[in-house]
């Protein structure tokens, strides 16, 4: 179904809290809990790894959906299923055989994702398309929450839906997701939305009534 589903990105919550944040948002209306895995080699910062992962997983009831921004990803899928990671996202700038990086995701008996930088062309999931449960498109240059949408973005959804055709294959867009950019990729044909900032601003987990509004915002 083409519900649009809100997954919050616990980029923006507070670190030393992770199980708290991911049980506060998913109380005030969170449909899948998005968990940003950065290496400070394929991009510039640098957050947690499968430990984390496996730490907060008893704290989500939903999907745990696990965006890997590392190269090398193959020698840590394992892992983060072993973590109880539902969908497993890998970049497909990350490497020289994606196709073998989703092959090893659905082998470990997660839901594969394959995610696009900015620069990078929706012609380049074509051949990849029975190999994927979800395409993530990158609107902002990953690395940092907080980062301002790139417009350009969104003809690239208009052509992943239409390639995509009647697949069961989600959209999902990752960056700079508020209340203006939502609809935009939402007409595009995206179906679920990553929103860190624009979610945890004003909120915390001893106050989280603002996650809710800020998801109902969006
Ligand atoms: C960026 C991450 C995003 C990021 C989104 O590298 O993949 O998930 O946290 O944050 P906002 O919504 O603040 O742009
Ligand atoms: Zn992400």
């Amino acid at each position: 179904d083409r519900t649009i589903k809100i997954a919050p990105s616990i980029l923006s919550a507070d670190f030393a809290n992770f199980g708290a944040e991911c049980e506060a948002i998913e109380a005030q209306g969170a449909d899948w809990v998005h968990v940003d895995v950065m290496d400070g080699h394929f991009v510039p910062n640098i957050t947690f790894g499968p430990a984390t992962c496996a730490a907060i997983r008893p704290h989500i009831k939903g999907v745990m959906d696990v965006h890997l921004m590392i190269a090398p990803v193959d020698p840590y899928i394992e892992a983060f299923a072993n973590a109880g990671a539902d969908v497993i996202t890998a970049h497909v700038e990350a490497g020289p055989h994606i196709h073998r990086t989703l092959q090893a995701i659905r082998g470990a008996g997660a839901k594969a994702g394959v995610a696009l930088n900015p620069g990078t062309p929706a012609s380049s999931v074509e051949m990849l398309l029975d190999m994927v449960d979800l395409v993530c498109v990158m609107t902002v240059n990953p690395g940092f929450g907080g980062q301002k949408f790139i417009h350009s973005q969104v003809e690239k959804v208009r052509d992943l839906r239409a390639m995509i055709g009647d697949r069961p294959i989600h959209i999902e867009i990752d960056g700079g997701v508020d209340p203006t950019t939502a609809p935009l990729v939402a007409a595009a044909g995206a179906d679920v939305l990553v929103a860190g900032s624009a979610v945890f601003r004003g909120g915390s987990v001893s106050n989280p009534a603002p996650y809710g509004e800020n998801i109902r915002a969006i």
